[in-house]
Order: C-alpha cells, then structure tokens, then sequence
C-alpha cells in the first residue's frame, strides 16, 4: 500500500524536486501539498508549488498556503538561494499556472485531509515548522491521525544560516520545539545528511539526457541553485536537501537513522536555532528523535532522476 502523505514546503528549488518525487513514485500517495513562508514569502512559495505541478503535470492534488510568518519574532527569506521568485533559473512565464489554489488554508486543508483518510498520515514538512506546530497547538485532538512526521530541518553538527542553525529551524525556532517535543514519531534529516546528496554535473548530465521539457527545466533549476551554492558556501555541487524526507518514505534503508534527543536551542547569543543532538547520549534525556545519517547517494539520484522521467514522459527505463 502506498504511503498516504502530506507535503508541508516552501518551494524553493529542493522542495520542487520533493514535490516531483513524491507525485511520481507510486509508493507514494501525495494527499495535499501545503505551503509556507519560507525560503520566499507565503504568496510566492504557493505560486511555486502551483507552477511545479502545472509543469510537471500533478493534478487533482489540493494545494493550500499556510502561515505567511513564524510563531515569533520576524520572517527571513532564502534569496541568496533561490532568487527572487524562490524558484530563480527557469522562465515560468508571466501567466497564472493551470493549477488553482484551494480556497481552504493550509490548517484546514490538512484537519479535512487527515479527518478524510481512513489511515493514519504521514506529514513531510520540509520548509519552517509554523504550520505543523500551528495544527498541532490548533487541533491537539488530530495528532492520532498523524502517523509520523518525517522533516527536513537542523543538522548533527554545524548550521548553514549562522554557524549554529539550519535554515528551517532558524526561520520558527520555536515551531521546531513544539513539533520535536510534540510525543509524536519524528524523523529529521538535517544537513549532516543532506549535504551528502549534491547535484554533480554527472547528475544534472543524466537529467539533461531525458531530453524532455520538464528535465530541461530541473536542469535550470539546478544550475542557478549549483551557482547559488557556489557563490554562498563554495560548494562544487548543491545539497538537493528536501528530497530524502520521500526518498526515505520510498525506501527506508536508503538512509541509516539512529535514535537520539533532539532540543532546539531557543535562547542563545549566537546559537539560537541549532538542534543540539545528544548522539552519545549524554544528556539523559529520552532518545525520542530518529535522525538521518549515512546515506546511499547513488540509489537518491536514481529514484530523483526515475521522478523527472515518469512525469516528463522521457524515455526509459534506462
Ligand atoms: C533547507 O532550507 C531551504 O533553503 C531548503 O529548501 C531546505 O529545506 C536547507 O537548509
Ligand atoms: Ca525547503
């Protein structure tokens, strides 16, 4: 049976890959796909999601935006990124996507869609935590029909938005606690897993090969994010982090997890957003949290490149 789930994200480059995978796998059965503030503001993250499925073809998925800023303290953005639309590289063109919006909010959106689904739902949220720890304050009462959350958010180690904090849990530090300490089953892949999935020019040379419009449009999206990641941190080839959370969903020995506490830092100086992540468990506290480790990268960009070629109608199988 495939995998009832819904996508919580802020696309964003990363979670469009996210999006394109999780339509295209069959293990997957994509309920609803919400939309947060995030790496651009609520309006142009919910235009990008409605403009990946309109070029990828994804129809008869609701899409609902969510909240447009943290539970405290101000919004940040991700320009430096993914540009000024938050999805910079390929023309979309000026029109409005054939894809509508759903008039509900994202909240409602998710109550209807968990209340509707006769199993318990998986929730992938891979942008700030605002609108799942929203639902969650909201509606205390529908955590039993929330499976597990698999997210996209914080690191074993280091940061990516200040040396101590991931971009996700840095944007709602306080939506991340609540989510993380929720009693519900989390499993968090952050950057000490995702950073071992880049976009090498072998990749983007498999997906240019699909020869489709949709492969030629993921390779412009992965050349402006690869020259991003280039210009910001160095990197040779960009993380394309979002995608493990359904990449895990689809196979769950692609990525090794370990059990271990995780807290967010909420007060510091300079630390504020960081998970700090009791690997040797040292602190003592319960190791609630399944977090990614080592993953097998070859298998990602197998089932990420498979993605772009179902729904771009590309020849195959390879
Ligand atoms: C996360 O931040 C965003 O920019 C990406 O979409 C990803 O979800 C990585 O820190
Ligand atoms: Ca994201």
């Amino acid at each position: 049976m495939p995998v009832p789930v819904i996508l919580d994200c802020d696309p964003g480059h990363d979670d469009a890959f996210n999006i394109l995978l999780a339509a295209a796998h069959p293990a997957i059965d994509l309920l609803a796909l919400t939309t947060v503030a995030g790496n651009q503001t609520l309006e142009k993250t919910t235009l990008n999601a409605r403009r990946v499925c309109a070029v990828a073809g994804i129809r008869g998925v609701p899409i609902a935006a969510g909240r447009d800023r943290p539970l405290h303290g101000a919004r940040r953005t991700a320009e430096n990124i993914h540009g000024d639309s938050g999805l910079d590289g390929p023309g979309f063109g000026e029109g409005e996507p054939d894809v509508p919006q759903d008039p509900r909010d994202a909240l409602t959106l998710i109550r209807d869609t968990l209340l509707a689904h006769p199993e318990p739902v998986t929730l992938v949220p891979t942008g700030p935590l605002t609108n799942i720890a929203a639902l969650l304050l909201a509606h205390p009462g529908l955590a039993g029909r929330i499976r597990r959350i698999v997210m996209m958010g914080g690191s074993t180690g280091r940061g990516n938005t200040t040396p101590a904090a991931e971009f996700n849990v840095l944007c709602d530090p306080e939506a991340a606690d609540i989510v993380l300490r929720s009693g519900l089953p989390v499993t968090m892949f952050g950057l000490n897993a995702t950073h071992q999935v880049r976009a090498t020019p072998e990749v983007v040379a498999r997906i240019a090969a699909l020869g489709t419009p949709l492969s030629a449009l993921c390779v412009e999206l992965l050349t402006f994010f690869g020259s991003a990641y280039r210009e910001v941190y160095g990197f040779d080839a960009p993380p394309l982090h979002d995608p493990l959370t359904v990449a895990h969903l689809i196979d769950p020995s692609l990525v090794e997890l370990v059990r271990a506490a995780v807290t967010v830092e909420l007060h510091g100086t300079y630390t504020r957003g960081a998970t700090v992540v009791d690997l040797h468990g040292v602190t003592g506290l319960p190791a609630a949290v399944e977090v990614g480790t080592r993953v097998d990268t070859d298998r990602f960009w197998d089932l990420v490149v498979e993605a772009v070629r179902v729904l771009g109608g590309g020849p195959g199988p390879r």
